[in-house]
């Protein structure tokens, strides 16, 4: 198929500043009855395509975020239906995206281009067999109509006066409007690989007024997605809508958490800025969507009715598969926040946070895609963005942290634990659906990361640049890694800079190896035995240079939680001195009166490294810790999302970065693993452990999965001392049942029930 690619902006702009959208019209001749009309259309900016004045469905932001210097996504659409005889219209508006628009922390536009492009085709198979595919670049294209600016996270600028009726369909005057200029794109054009972006859920707000007078919405829930308003008033009055996610100190609207660590430039994102026309009408912004729960309105013309908002929920389609719930109803609220988290994040993309930075930070999703696996049907949306990643690996084999790049992380630095979810993420995938094609897929792109972290270990940072011993050449000191990051108390500007001056070796060392021991299983699984040997060989060399650099004389920085859970859950150490760790650990986190010491990298694996050793009362304290830091203190906070920092809101009451980043909410897949006990023994859940773990205030915990080979329930309930759980698994399949007294049954499907008597709540750690 043969695409035309056109640019609608013909006139001299600064392409520096916020730019209207374009509305872009082509008309089609068709003179014979059609059997089938198909429309293909993408754009490297964002499009919102009509075919006869129809809307062509109820995507959002089509064709997507990907790497646009390499993969170009295209949408098809049926259009049969609307095809009449004689003249037909295809329209688009054209907006700046992610190709064009703000994208990561600062302001930085441009990055991926300066110049939008369209490029539709539509292949006519007619009644008399004969099929055409119509493509050229006679489009007309106005810049005149009512998105006077548009940004995909700064605002949307809006003059309704402007409005074009008609103009996407037969029969309107476009004579006032210029030709398109022809073009081009050098990249791959792919299908859709992802799930569509769409509007979701709808949530009403209350009415607040602030003390410093401000008029503020309040949907009571954080999230991204954009609101519909319908207002009323003399045309002209411009009204404003700000979209944040906290209130300060004083009860005010604020923006300040969103402040880019070390930045003190007046932060303005996330409005819409909407010129009235006469009379009423209603209004929701097309190339702007946001994370937040609050709006504050700026000269609203007429009486506040909260009938006139809704907000509209916007994520990437994907099924819900799982659900838990107890009698914790803490606990409860906890899961709910990290739901919304998770949608708020999964946005054509995996990202970091909907608000500030939006970016695929590659630490993030791995360290929370066992949780994503559970909470939904996510693998489309998951292979889409590992293929972006594929395609971003340099010639030495080095690799990015956020995926697809932005202005900040166009460099490549192989930073520890982001990007080792080259690895980590398709082996989530590969657990929970047993589909060995994306191992196929990832395969030489994490072997030649591998082979990357060889080649820069046996440099020496100029820290070590003294220190001697054979094992030094399997401890990776160079290249630029984030650390632990957020460990509670650190400030995001130190650690950062930390990660430059200082990179962490441990943290380095320990995740080449995991990366080096994820390939060999892919090997294995891949019937790559010659790699599976050698890697096996390397994985066992850099473990043993960690055991003799980090654990010979016990754990140095031994008050880092992080320094005891990294070796014991990658098994970086076994036996004896396993238990020694995780026996320390267990004694640190009670000293510590159960508050949370990890950060990004451990605290998805903190919880099940301590159930693993047997300490299921102290996991259960604390996830049930009230104090800062601690997943509950979020809750009993007010937090109806997960924070990015531990300490999200200071002790004056101010809040602190982001709140909603899902990294720390990676211990949802704790509830569904362990306290509930559903997991797949063998990838694709072809066999299945339901093994529940009971503990800390719960009497009574409900956790089901849509599997792919069907559903699964763990619900167990604490009764007078007894114990009971009703199981359901599908039929046919084998699944190992373990009880909290250590016994063992395996059925094959159907519904079960069990009960213990006398169960005194010891959990006896069968592993
Ligand atoms: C992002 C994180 C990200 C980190 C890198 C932050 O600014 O918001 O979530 O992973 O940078 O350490």
């Amino acid at each position: 198929m043969k695409w035309n690619f056109i640019e609608p902006e013909i006139n001299e702009i600064n392409r520096k500043e916020y730019q209207p959208a374009s509305y872009i019209r082509k008309s089609i001749m068709i003179n014979r009855p059609v059997r089938q009309a198909t429309l293909f259309m993408t754009a490297l900016g964002v499009y919102d395509g009509y075919f006869n004045g129809k809307r062509l469905d109820e995507q959002l932001l089509r064709p997507g975020f990907t790497n646009y210097r390499a993969r170009l996504q295209y949408q098809t659409h049926d259009v049969t239906d609307q095809v009449r005889a004689g003249e037909n219209v295809i329209g688009a508006v054209v907006g700046d995206g992610w190709y064009r628009g703000t994208l990561g922390p600062d302001e930085d536009r441009n990055f991926y281009g300066e110049y939008l492009k369209l490029a539709a085709v539509l292949q006519i198979t007619y009644e008399d067999g004969e099929e055409e595919y119509l493509t050229d670049s006679s489009w007309r294209a106005t810049q005149d109509g009512p998105i006077r600016n548009n940004d995909l996270k700064v605002w949307e600028i809006v003059d309704m006066r402007r409005e074009m009726q008609g103009w996407n369909d037969v029969g309107f005057d476009d004579s006032t409007w210029h030709n398109c200029k022809e073009s081009s794109y050098d990249g791959i054009l792919i299908p859709q690989e992802g799930a569509p972006l769409i509007e979701q859920e709808e949530m009403a707000p209350k009415i607040i007024k602030t003390p410093n007078g401000e008029q503020i919405l309040d949907f009571g829930q954080n999230h991204t997605g954009h609101v519909k308003f319908t207002v009323s008033g003399a045309a002209g009055t411009t009204v404003e809508l700000h979209m944040g996610e906290c209130i300060d100190e004083a009860g005010n609207f604020t923006l300040s958490n969103l402040q880019s660590a070390g930045s003190k430039k007046k932060i303005e994102i996330q409005q819409v800025k909407y010129t009235l026309k006469e009379g009423t009408q209603t209004y929701k912004s097309r190339f702007l969507i946001c994370g937040y729960r609050y709006v504050k309105l700026v000269n609203w013309p007429e009486k506040l009715k909260t009938e006139n908002f809704t907000s509209i929920a916007i994520y990437s389609d994907f099924d819900k598969t799982g659900n838990f719930s107890c009698s914790n109803e803490e606990i409860n609220k906890l899961f709910s926040n990290v739901c919304w988290s998770m949608k708020s994040n999964f946005a054509e993309i995996p990202t970091d946070c909907p608000q500030r930075e939006r970016a695929g930070w590659t630490g993030d999703i791995n360290v929370f895609a066992e949780t994503a696996n559970y909470l939904g049907k996510v693998d489309d949306f998951l292979v889409k963005w590992l293929h972006d990643f594929v395609t971003l690996q340099l010639s030495d084999g080095n690799l990015p942290y956020v995926v697809p790049p932005i202005p900040m992380g166009t460099v490549s630095n192989g930073s520890a634990g982001w990007s080792d979810a080259i690895a980590g993420v398709p082996m989530e995938l590969y657990r929970f659906y047993g589909d060995k094609k994306i191992l196929e897929q990832v395969y030489d792109t994490i072997k030649a990361f591998v082979e990357f972290n060889r080649k820069r270990a046996k440099k020496k940072h100029i820290r070590h640049c003294l220190k001697s011993g054979s094992h030094y050449q399997y401890i990776l000191d160079t290249g630029y890694h984030f650390g632990e990051w957020m460990e509670p108390g650190k400030s995001l500007l130190k650690e950062g800079l930390l990660g430059l001056m200082a990179p962490d070796e441990e943290v380095a060392t320990a995740w080449w190896y995991y990366s080096t021991w994820q390939l060999t299983q892919m090997a294995e699984v891949l019937g790559k035995d010659k790699d599976a040997k050698e890697y096996k060989k390397l994985a066992e060399q850099i473990k043993e240079a960690y055991n003799q650099e980090f654990l010979s004389d016990g754990i140095k920085n031994s008050d880092r939680q992080c320094k005891y859970v990294r070796p014991l859950y990658m098994e970086l150490v076994e036996g004896k001195k396993a238990q020694e760790i995780a026996s320390k650990l267990n004694k640190m986190c009670i000293a510590k009166d159960y508050v949370i010491g990890t950060g990004f990298l451990t605290t998805y694996k903190l919880l099940p490294t301590l159930c693993d050793y047997g300490y299921v009362d102290t996991a259960y304290k604390i996830l049930e810790n009230p104090k800062c830091p601690g997943w509950l203190y979020e809750v009993n906070s007010g937090a109806t999302t997960i924070w990015e920092n531990w300490i999200g809101i200071d002790e004056k009451s101010a809040p602190v970065n982001s709140h909603n980043h899902y990294a720390a909410g990676s211990v949802v897949a704790w509830l569904f693993a362990y306290c509930g006990g559903i997991r797949p023994v063998t990838p694709g859940f072809e066999k299945i452990q339901i093994k529940p773990i009971p503990g800390g205030s719960l009497t009574w915990a409900n956790t089901s999965y849509e599997s792919i080979k069907g559903r699964l329930v763990s619900n167990w309930k604490l009764e007078n001392g007894h114990f009971y759980l009703h199981v359901e698994v599908p039929e046919g399949v084998e699944t190992e049942v373990v009880l909290p007294d250590g016994s063992i049954e395996v059925i094959w499907g159907g519904i079960k029930e069990y009960h213990l008597t006398n169960w005194q709540g010891i959990y006896s750690s069968v592993h």
